[in-house]
């Protein structure tokens, strides 16, 4: 039989890649985090200093990506890229952007794609993304969109800044935001959009328990 896998795609600050974190140990399940991969090749393409707009070297370079996912005992999942250990330097906001560059060239989705895929094992696969529902599992059982209003994922990010003792302007993230949306949701190739059969759940004014309560409320019903 197929692998059960349960996509979750939405914007970003939309609160997936908590909720997907949680929902894989409360299943016991496989975690794709599809954005780390466009990051990856955004900080790769800095590292071997590849412009952004050089499309024939990105897609080499998303095609030939040396990436390890390590699991770690506390839960956590490790990043090396090229054997270099690069977990939080792909987190950044600079490197959010350029991933949402990069992710705009349907020849680097594509060399991807597979990739993605392979991460469907037993007994379950959770995949965090943009286009997992619509392309890259289009036959998942469950498929959920997260959104939330851009001031209110804007406050979000802030106060994740601000937690961890950096600065933050809430005007140039709302702007960030903003322009990925953009981005995102205008490209000609896997632009951001619910897919005909995801179940949309606005969490704007939804705590994290309650998203995570109502997606595995989901998924017991199509279980
Ligand atoms: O989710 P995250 O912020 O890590 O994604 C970074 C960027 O990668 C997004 O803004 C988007 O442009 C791109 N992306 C994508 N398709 C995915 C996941 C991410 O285009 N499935």
């Amino acid at each position: 039989g197929q692998v059960p896998v349960i996509t979750v795609d939405g914007p970003s600050g939309s609160g997936k890649g908590t909720i997907c974190q949680l929902l894989a140990r409360e299943l016991d399940w496989g975690l794709l985090d599809s954005g780390a991969l466009y990051r990856l090749v955004g900080l790769a393409a800095r590292h071997h200093g590849v412009e952004l707009d050089d499309k024939e070297a990105l897609v080499v370079l998303a095609a030939h990506l040396d990436v390890q996912f390590i699991a770690t005992e506390d839960d956590t999942v490790q990043i090396v890229l090229e054997g270099e250990e690069v977990t939080d330097a792909i987190r950044t906001e600079a490197v959010g952007k350029d991933a949402s560059i990069v992710a705009a060239i349907p020849e680097v989705r594509d060399a991807l794609l597979e990739r993605q895929r392979a991460f469907a094992e037993e007994p379950g696969l959770i995949a965090d993304g943009r286009d997992m529902g619509t392309v890259v599992f289009p036959e998942a059982a469950l498929k959920i969109y997260l959104d939330a209003s851009a001031d209110e994922r804007a406050v979000r990010r802030y106060n994740q800044l601000i937690n961890k003792g950096l600065g933050a302007s809430l005007q140039a993230i709302l702007e960030d935001i903003q322009a990925r949306d953009d981005r995102d949701m205008n490209r000609a190739v896997a632009p951001l959009k619910p897919a005909a059969d995801a179940v949309i759940l606005d969490t704007t004014k939804m705590s994290i328990d309650e998203v995570l309560a109502a997606v595995m409320d989901e998924a017991r019903h199509k279980g």
